[in-house]
Protein backbone atom coordinates (compact mmCIF):
# COMPACT_ATOMS: atom_id res chain seq x y z
CA UNK A 1 0.00 0.00 0.00
CA UNK A 2 1.52 3.05 -1.01
CA UNK A 3 1.24 6.51 0.80
CA UNK A 4 -2.04 7.57 2.34
CA UNK A 5 -3.11 11.17 2.72
CA UNK A 6 -6.03 12.16 5.06
CA UNK A 7 -7.63 15.73 4.88
CA UNK A 8 -9.75 16.69 7.95
CA UNK A 9 -12.22 19.66 7.92
CA UNK A 10 -13.61 21.08 10.57
CA UNK A 11 -15.96 23.77 11.11
CA UNK A 12 -16.20 25.62 14.42
CA UNK A 13 -16.08 29.47 14.77
CA UNK A 14 -14.26 28.71 17.78
CA UNK A 15 -10.72 29.75 18.39
CA UNK A 16 -9.87 27.07 21.16
CA UNK A 17 -12.19 24.46 19.42
CA UNK A 18 -13.20 21.14 21.24
CA UNK A 19 -13.87 20.10 17.64
CA UNK A 20 -10.58 20.73 16.69
CA UNK A 21 -9.10 19.33 19.83
CA UNK A 22 -10.98 16.07 18.83
CA UNK A 23 -9.72 16.26 15.29
CA UNK A 24 -5.61 16.56 16.72
CA UNK A 25 -6.48 13.66 18.53
CA UNK A 26 -7.55 11.46 15.69
CA UNK A 27 -4.25 12.95 13.24
CA UNK A 28 -1.90 12.08 16.27
CA UNK A 29 -3.45 8.78 16.08
CA UNK A 30 -3.58 8.41 12.09
CA UNK A 31 -0.24 10.14 11.61
CA UNK A 32 1.74 7.12 14.01
CA UNK A 33 0.28 4.91 11.65
CA UNK A 34 2.36 6.11 8.65
CA UNK A 35 -0.69 8.83 7.73
CA UNK A 36 0.32 11.97 5.78
CA UNK A 37 -2.55 14.36 7.70
CA UNK A 38 -3.18 17.69 7.19
CA UNK A 39 -6.35 20.00 8.48
CA UNK A 40 -8.12 22.77 7.02
CA UNK A 41 -9.80 25.14 9.78
CA UNK A 42 -12.63 26.29 7.71
CA UNK A 43 -12.85 29.61 9.98
CA UNK A 44 -9.42 30.34 8.23
CA UNK A 45 -10.10 30.26 4.73
CA UNK A 46 -10.61 33.39 3.40
CA UNK A 47 -14.34 34.48 4.53
CA UNK A 48 -15.55 36.66 1.58
CA UNK A 49 -13.61 33.92 -1.08
CA UNK A 50 -15.85 31.21 0.35
CA UNK A 51 -18.71 33.25 0.81
CA UNK A 52 -18.75 34.31 -3.28
CA UNK A 53 -16.74 30.95 -4.12
CA UNK A 54 -13.77 32.59 -5.49
CA UNK A 55 -11.83 29.91 -6.62
CA UNK A 56 -9.06 32.65 -7.78
CA UNK A 57 -8.18 32.79 -4.09
CA UNK A 58 -5.34 30.98 -3.33
CA UNK A 59 -6.55 29.60 0.37
CA UNK A 60 -9.85 28.17 -1.44
CA UNK A 61 -7.56 26.53 -4.50
CA UNK A 62 -5.26 24.94 -1.82
CA UNK A 63 -8.36 23.85 -0.11
CA UNK A 64 -9.66 22.27 -3.20
CA UNK A 65 -6.36 20.50 -4.11
CA UNK A 66 -5.99 18.83 -0.47
CA UNK A 67 -9.31 17.35 -0.64
CA UNK A 68 -8.52 16.00 -4.28
CA UNK A 69 -5.40 14.28 -3.59
CA UNK A 70 -6.66 12.72 -0.45
CA UNK A 71 -7.81 9.06 0.32
CA UNK A 72 -9.78 10.18 3.62
CA UNK A 73 -11.47 12.72 4.92
CA UNK A 74 -12.31 13.48 8.05
CA UNK A 75 -15.44 15.32 8.61
CA UNK A 76 -15.45 17.34 11.57
CA UNK A 77 -18.37 20.19 13.26
CA UNK A 78 -19.45 21.28 16.61
CA UNK A 79 -23.49 21.02 16.80
CA UNK A 80 -25.47 24.47 16.50
CA UNK A 81 -28.80 24.71 16.55
CA UNK A 82 -29.09 21.03 16.25
CA UNK A 83 -27.21 20.40 13.14
CA UNK A 84 -24.00 20.58 11.78
CA UNK A 85 -22.37 24.15 11.30
CA UNK A 86 -23.48 26.72 8.29
CA UNK A 87 -19.70 26.81 8.00
CA UNK A 88 -18.77 23.67 7.62
CA UNK A 89 -21.68 23.59 5.03
CA UNK A 90 -20.40 26.33 3.13
CA UNK A 91 -16.82 25.02 2.19
CA UNK A 92 -18.55 21.79 1.37
CA UNK A 93 -20.43 23.37 -1.06
CA UNK A 94 -17.44 25.38 -3.25
CA UNK A 95 -16.56 21.48 -3.54
CA UNK A 96 -17.22 19.65 -6.27
CA UNK A 97 -20.30 17.42 -6.59
CA UNK A 98 -18.35 14.29 -6.27
CA UNK A 99 -15.50 15.41 -4.30
CA UNK A 100 -15.84 12.54 -2.09
CA UNK A 101 -16.02 9.85 -4.86
CA UNK A 102 -13.06 6.92 -4.29
CA UNK A 103 -12.73 8.14 -0.89
CA UNK A 104 -12.92 7.11 2.76
CA UNK A 105 -14.86 9.94 5.40
CA UNK A 106 -15.01 9.76 9.04
CA UNK A 107 -17.50 11.89 10.13
CA UNK A 108 -16.72 13.60 14.14
CA UNK A 109 -19.07 16.10 16.54
CA UNK A 110 -19.09 17.69 19.50
CA UNK A 111 -21.95 18.95 21.31
CA UNK A 112 -23.65 20.63 24.56
CA UNK A 113 -25.35 17.15 24.84
CA UNK A 114 -26.43 13.51 23.61
CA UNK A 115 -29.76 15.00 22.72
CA UNK A 116 -28.61 15.79 19.10
CA UNK A 117 -26.05 12.79 18.78
CA UNK A 118 -27.76 11.94 15.57
CA UNK A 119 -27.22 14.97 13.77
CA UNK A 120 -24.33 13.76 12.91
CA UNK A 121 -25.82 10.59 10.88
CA UNK A 122 -28.89 12.27 10.07
CA UNK A 123 -28.04 15.54 8.50
CA UNK A 124 -24.03 15.53 7.77
CA UNK A 125 -23.55 12.00 6.51
CA UNK A 126 -26.64 12.29 3.89
CA UNK A 127 -24.65 15.27 2.57
CA UNK A 128 -21.70 13.06 2.16
CA UNK A 129 -23.09 10.22 0.79
CA UNK A 130 -24.26 12.73 -2.09
CA UNK A 131 -20.84 13.80 -2.66
CA UNK A 132 -19.69 10.16 -3.81
CA UNK A 133 -17.96 8.70 -0.40
CA UNK A 134 -16.51 5.30 -1.10
CA UNK A 135 -17.69 4.03 2.37
CA UNK A 136 -18.24 6.36 5.25
CA UNK A 137 -17.19 4.73 8.76
CA UNK A 138 -19.12 5.32 11.84
CA UNK A 139 -19.49 8.94 13.36
CA UNK A 140 -18.11 9.51 16.45
CA UNK A 141 -19.52 12.00 18.81
CA UNK A 142 -18.15 14.00 21.86
CA UNK A 143 -20.24 15.87 24.64
CA UNK A 144 -18.46 18.43 25.68
CA UNK A 145 -18.76 17.86 29.18
CA UNK A 146 -16.60 14.81 28.61
CA UNK A 147 -13.48 16.91 27.91
CA UNK A 148 -11.20 18.01 31.11
CA UNK A 149 -12.19 21.39 32.04
CA UNK A 150 -8.34 22.88 31.87
CA UNK A 151 -6.71 20.88 29.04
CA UNK A 152 -8.70 19.96 26.02
CA UNK A 153 -6.26 17.77 24.65
CA UNK A 154 -7.65 14.35 24.21
CA UNK A 155 -5.05 10.79 24.92
CA UNK A 156 -6.71 8.27 23.02
CA UNK A 157 -4.87 5.56 25.09
CA UNK A 158 -6.71 6.81 28.10
CA UNK A 159 -9.40 3.93 29.21
CA UNK A 160 -12.13 6.46 29.00
CA UNK A 161 -11.42 7.48 25.56
CA UNK A 162 -11.59 3.76 24.03
CA UNK A 163 -14.76 4.31 21.73
CA UNK A 164 -12.24 7.28 20.29
CA UNK A 165 -9.46 4.93 19.72
CA UNK A 166 -11.70 1.57 17.87
CA UNK A 167 -13.23 4.55 15.66
CA UNK A 168 -9.74 5.59 14.49
CA UNK A 169 -8.59 1.71 13.70
CA UNK A 170 -11.64 1.48 11.82
CA UNK A 171 -10.66 4.23 10.08
CA UNK A 172 -7.52 3.13 9.81
CA UNK A 173 -8.48 -0.21 8.30
CA UNK A 174 -11.03 1.29 5.79
CA UNK A 175 -7.64 3.76 3.92
CA UNK A 176 -7.16 -0.08 2.25
CA UNK A 177 -5.75 -0.11 -1.16
CA UNK A 178 -8.00 -2.61 -1.83
CA UNK A 179 -9.05 -2.59 -5.87
CA UNK A 180 -12.47 -4.41 -4.94
CA UNK A 181 -13.20 -1.69 -2.30
CA UNK A 182 -12.14 1.25 -4.65
CA UNK A 183 -15.25 0.12 -6.69
CA UNK A 184 -17.85 1.27 -3.83
CA UNK A 185 -19.56 4.42 -4.18
CA UNK A 186 -19.60 7.21 -6.91
CA UNK A 187 -17.30 6.12 -9.45
CA UNK A 188 -14.11 8.35 -9.70
CA UNK A 189 -15.00 11.37 -12.21
CA UNK A 190 -12.26 11.55 -14.74
CA UNK A 191 -8.96 13.53 -13.07
C1 LIG B 1 -24.28 28.89 18.36
C2 LIG B 1 -24.22 27.58 19.12
C3 LIG B 1 -25.27 26.72 19.01
C4 LIG B 1 -25.24 25.49 19.69
N1 LIG B 1 -26.27 24.61 19.54
C5 LIG B 1 -26.20 23.39 20.11
C6 LIG B 1 -27.24 22.45 19.91
O1 LIG B 1 -28.24 22.69 19.24
N2 LIG B 1 -27.10 21.21 20.46
C7 LIG B 1 -26.00 20.87 21.22
O2 LIG B 1 -25.92 19.72 21.69
N3 LIG B 1 -25.01 21.77 21.45
C8 LIG B 1 -25.09 23.01 20.92
N4 LIG B 1 -24.07 23.92 21.12
C9 LIG B 1 -22.91 23.52 21.94
C10 LIG B 1 -21.72 23.12 21.07
O3 LIG B 1 -22.08 22.12 20.11
C11 LIG B 1 -20.60 22.55 21.92
O4 LIG B 1 -20.20 23.50 22.88
C12 LIG B 1 -19.42 22.15 21.06
O5 LIG B 1 -18.57 21.29 21.79
C13 LIG B 1 -18.63 23.37 20.62
O6 LIG B 1 -17.54 22.93 19.82
P1 LIG B 1 -16.37 23.92 19.40
O7 LIG B 1 -15.61 24.29 20.65
O8 LIG B 1 -15.56 23.12 18.46
O9 LIG B 1 -17.01 25.11 18.73
C14 LIG B 1 -24.11 25.15 20.49
C15 LIG B 1 -23.06 26.08 20.61
C16 LIG B 1 -23.11 27.28 19.93
C17 LIG B 1 -21.95 28.24 20.06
Amino acid sequence: MGIRRVVAISGSHSVSSKTVALVDAVLRELTSADIECEHVAVRELNPVALLSADFGDESLTSFLRMVGHAHGLIIATPIYKASFTGLLKAALDILPQFAFAGKVVMPLGTGGSLAHVLALDYGLRPVIQSMGARHIVQSHFVVEGDFSKDDQRINVDDPRWSGLRHACTNFLHSLTDDGRAAMLGHPRPAA
